[in-house]
């Protein structure tokens, strides 16, 4: 048989924990803020005859330190919890004597046991199977290896969903589109968009199409209803070539000069004009002592207004970095001084925020490596590598423009189809045999979710955003959403050359199906002496970092308080082209816990912020983005109960940024994480709910909005205040 199905043995830490306050998808009374039923729960349907017999299947959160449990190779992994009801007794039915659960792909083969099963809660071995049907059957021993059988209880996955088109959908699909010139204004929009100038000679191009994939003809006329823009040097300007970052180590007090500016990239040869922070990709990797304190003098050489967000820090509120909420933007020509505290060790990252999907996907973004005093903050490796994972979207006439008066892209964001690690293409790294190395991880890209690996060298993950984990965790890749921070150490046991691989699973709306992607983001080069000092002893074990665990702790007496502010995250359209409208309402259409690639890109490029409104939705009041203002006392310890709405236009997942303090993700769909980490950055799969725990530690008025560049562009964020 295939291994269609991963086994993977879990234990009883699954069952509900006293944390996990929070409802699962399966509830028998499915609270308002509940995980969707639609994508995480399975009904089951009696065969005829068995009428009394009832059940459910829960595709459960595997608890781990991401909020979705992947594969290496990209398949979702989900614990199935059956719950069933009124089976009668298997001999009534013949001469069987139990329940056994099957899972096999729709075409019945290859079929795949789960286990013996009986009435109430039956927690079996995790899948990873995403079109599948669930079988329930009577057998006449346990030790049954296929099922022969009678046929009980049956369900089909949500993923069976996904299927091509129908006669009624190509004839939408072939009706001409219609022109696309709305001119509805966005209530937010102007909070954040200051439109960059004309670009005069800027044209649409059309965006690539993904290899192997097709659109319908309706789809392929779609263009976006605003003008085009990409920067153009000034005729009496030159622009200069950017450099690869260079490292910056300051100490308290020291001042820095940061200008943004136009650079000429060359990436595989061909030239770009781009934005850089001091003519470098990526910008500066600033290197502080933790509790130093920084001046940076920054000036606007951009043809736009800008600012500088330090993402990640919990910093003096002035200098945040917020147009119109801690600051005016930074006109062109102008300068504005930050001075910025590090409270906290890690890996941070800073970047403009005003256009962050033109300005951040052009080149604007740098690290922040702040440098614990504690000697023993990570475990041993032999080496560091800080890598910031972007993707730009390229088209055979060069960049694909950006929208000037609002953000293109505005369903699912901007996916590229050229992978930068440090802004390279073709990233490489030289290492010895034996060799863990400590990659210090930072997803700068407008909306992809990264599922990386290096194939056969194992990896464990030591910190995330704002800290380490309680301890070391085994994993086999690293998911990673945009502006979440990852360290993970690696040992290269084989001499030779390893790829480190984005390995995920696209949905072909054309076919139905769910098809396996791989990119390759880099080459790590083996050689075959041995790394010195030897570090394997220290890798094979997975330490507990007590100062962590001892951080985090002094919060658990605050893990099951009740839920104090809740959000639903959706979205509203209005004047989207009609054949885009009627294909995302079909009933059929699937959403994927997360897309991780672009695979409908011309009705994603064509729907502009000013027809999509995404949305944060505070249920006890009804208000929205930024109508909503919360207020805090600092000191305070708010419990967040994010719910991600399924039944939205065109359900996705987000990864919700909050500014200026620290949370803890205390479980998802119900279940409770048991290896905590301070965040900034949480993602939140479609359909799914979380609960955080925010420690509002620092006042000022700061902001809480989606990461995904084109979803802030069009107005998914809100403010809160802490006195
Ligand atoms: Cu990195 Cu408000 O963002
Ligand atoms: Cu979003």
């Amino acid at each position: 048989m295939k291994s269609a199905v991963a086994c993977v043995l879990l234990s009883a830490v699954l069952a509900t924990s006293p944390t996990a306050a929070q409802d699962r998808p399966c509830d028998d009374q499915p609270a308002a803020l509940a995980p969707s039923r639609d994508l995480y729960c399975i009904e089951l349907i009696a065969a005829p005859g068995i009428r009394a017999a009832s059940g459910r299947v829960e595709l459960g959160r595997i608890p781990g330190p991401f909020t979705i449990a992947v594969a290496a190779d990209g398949r979702l992994l989900h614990q199935p919890v059956i719950t069933l009801a009124g089976l009668p007794s298997p001999s009534s039915l013949g001469s069987f004597t139990t329940y056994v659960a099957w899972i096999a792909t729709p075409v019945m083969h290859p079929v795949t046991k789960l286990g013996e099963v009986r009435n109430g809660r039956n927690v079996l071995a995790a899948i990873a199977l995403e079109k599948f049907v669930v079988l329930i059957t009577a057998e006449d021993s346990p030790a049954a290896d296929e099922p022969r059988g009678k046929v009980v209880l049956r369900g089909q996955s949500p993923a069976t969903r996904l299927q091509p088109p129908d006669v009624l959908q190509f004839t939408l699909g072939a009706a001409p589109a219609r022109s696309d010139t709305a001119q509805a204004t966005n209530e937010h929009a102007a909070h954040m968009a200051q439109a960059p100038p004309p670009g005069s000679d800027v044209e649409w191009t059309t965006v690539p199409m993904p290899r192997g994939l097709q659109m319908l003809p309706a789809e392929m006329a779609l263009r976006p209803g605003v003008e085009p823009y990409l920067p153009r040097a000034p005729a009496d300007q030159p622009i200069h070539a950017a450099r690869p970052r260079e490292l910056v180590p300051l100490e308290d007090g020291d001042t820095l000069r940061l200008d943004a500016g136009l650079v000429r990239r060359t990436l595989k040869g061909r030239s770009y004009t781009m934005y850089g922070f001091n003519g470098q990709y990526p910008g500066p990797l600033i290197r502080v002592p933790q509790h130093a304190e920084i001046v940076v003098q920054f000036t606007n050489r951009l043809d736009q207004p800008t600012t500088i967000h330090w993402h990640g820090v919990r910093l003096d509120n002035r200098f945040d970095g917020v147009p119109d909420l801690t600051q005016d933007p930074v006109p062109p020509g102008g300068s504005f001084t930050y001075r910025v505290r590090f409270p906290d060790a890690g890996i941070y990252w800073y970047h403009p925020h005003v256009r962050e999907d033109i300005q951040q996907d052009l080149g604007l973004y740098g690290n922040l490596l702040v440098r614990s005093p504690r000697a023993d903050w990570y475990s041993a490796a032999n080496r560091e590598e800080v890598l910031m994972l972007d993707d730009l979207l390229v088209g055979d006439d060069g960049l694909v423009p950006f929208g000037r008066e609002a953000a293109t892209h505005a369903l699912m964001g901007r996916f590229g189809n050229v992978f930068l690690v440090n802004g390279e293409p073709d990233y490489r790294l030289s290492v010895r045999r034996g060799e863990v190395v400590r990659f210090l991880l930072t997803n700068a890209s407008n909306t992809r979710t990264f599922n990386l690996s290096f194939a056969g060298a194992r990896m464990k993950v030591v910190a995330s955003d704002v800290g380490n984990y309680e301890r070391e965790e085994w994993i086999e890749s690293v998911v990673i959403a945009p502006a979440e921070r990852y360290v993970v150490h690696v040992r290269f046991d084989e001499a030779g050359e390893t790829a480190l691989v984005n390995r995920v699973y696209g949905l072909d709306h054309f076919r139905g199906r769910l098809f396996a992607e791989t990119d390759t983001l880099g080459i790590v080069s083996v050689m075959p002496e041995a790394a010195s000092p030897d570090h394997s002893r220290d890798f094979a074990s997975l330490r507990r970092d007590s100062v962590a665990a001892a951080g985090i702790a002094r919060f658990r007496a605050h893990f099951d308080r009740p839920v104090d502010k809740s959000l639903v995250l959706t979205l509203r359209t209005r004047d989207l082209p009609f054949v885009t409208e009627r294909l995302m309402q079909l009933d059929s259409i699937y959403f994927a816990p997360v897309e991780w690639s672009g695979t409908m890109p011309m009705m994603n490029w064509a729907s502009t912020a000013r027809q999509v409104t995404w949305v944060l939705r505070d249920p006890a009041t009804g208000k929205e983005n930024m109508d909503i203002d919360w207020r805090f006392r600092a000191g305070e310890i708010v419990k967040l109960r994010l719910a991600n709405e399924r039944k939205s236009f065109h359900a996705m997942q987000h990864p919700i940024h909050i500014h200026g303090q620290r949370f803890l993700v205390l479980s998802v769909n119900g279940v409770a994480n048991d290896n905590l980490v301070w965040k900034d950055t949480v993602l939140l799969p479609a359909g799914a709910t979380a609960d955080i725990l925010v420690e509002m530690s620092n006042p000022g008025r700061w902001m809480l909005h989606c990461h995904i560049a084109e979803h802030l562009s069009a107005d998914m964020m809100l403010a809160f205040t802490v006195e």
